[in-house]
């Protein structure tokens, strides 16, 4: 089997179980305390993948904010901030979305072969197209990552990423952060769709560590006997 990056999931989520709300406005479910410990993991990662909903819903720059965290990544030889990964089936992705236009990281689009040439033609130089065949799976992708130099990547989301990563048992470490309120709308995105999951009552994920952070709570699952606690 091909090498695959260590894959470290992460999500915020409401009491309910919910990534967002239910309107397209993006809504806050973490604290400043957290945001800062979200940008130390986002540091330690070689790649951050989101789906492409993610970049159209929520428009993020996934870049370090910490200027002395930018500048260890430089002294490591690094840029300042990770590579940015998304997928699409259809390509529908605005050149103007700060997930392209922001940062000096490569960026990278897998998309099936089918919407390519449409992808490279909106993006031009923005972004590296890449072409996942037929059909995209994150097992492909994963592997296609570890052979562009990536060995730690971090999945942020949305549902249907964390779905996919999941039950195709990609996921070594899972990072939630529950926040104190619910969504109560079932328009909402949850954080993962149906599925077969490796872990289900006969097979418990491993808690590796619960910190509260101010008023959330930060809940660290290990996924695999690759964990790394450190
Ligand atoms: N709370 C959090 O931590 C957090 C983090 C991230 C996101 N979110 C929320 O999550 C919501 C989005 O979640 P989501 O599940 O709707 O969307 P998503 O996972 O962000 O993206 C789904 C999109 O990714 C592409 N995609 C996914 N799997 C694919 C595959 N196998 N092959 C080809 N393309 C694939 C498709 O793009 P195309 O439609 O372009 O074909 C699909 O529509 C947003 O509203 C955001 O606010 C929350």
């Amino acid at each position: 089997m091909a090498d695959r990056p260590y894959t470290l999931l992460s999500c915020g989520m409401s009491l309910d179980g919910y990534l967002d709300g239910p309107t397209v406005k993006r809504l806050p479910l973490s604290n400043k305390a957290d945001l800062d410990r979200v940008d130390a993991v986002r540091a330690s990662c070689d790649a951050i993948l989101v789906g492409a909903a993610t970049v159209r819903n929520d428009n993020p720059r996934l870049l370090i904010r910490a200027a002395e965290r930018r500048q260890e990544r430089l002294a490591r030889g690094l840029p300042p901030s990770p590579m940015k990964v998304t997928v699409t089936a259809g390509g529908e992705l605005d050149a103007g979305a700060d997930f392209f236009v922001t940062g000096e990281a490569d960026k990278l689009v897998y998309c099936p072969s089918s919407a390519v040439r449409s992808t490279r033609a909106r993006l031009g130089e923005l972004a590296t197209v890449v072409d996942g065949g037929p059909q995209l799976d994150m097992r492909m992708i994963s592997e296609d990552l570890s052979a562009r130099g990536v060995n730690r990547l971090m999945v942020e989301g949305g549902g249907s990423i964390h779905t996919q990563f999941l039950t195709a048992d990609l996921a070594d470490e899972l990072q939630v952060v529950v926040a104190p309120f619910f969504v109560g709308d079932s328009r909402a995105r949850r954080f993962v769709g149906d599925g077969s999951f490796p872990w289900h009552p006969d097979r418990r994920a491993t808690l590796a560590e619960a910190r509260q952070i101010g008023d959330v709570v930060l809940l660290r699952y290990a996924l695999s006997s690759r964990f790394c606690a450190g």
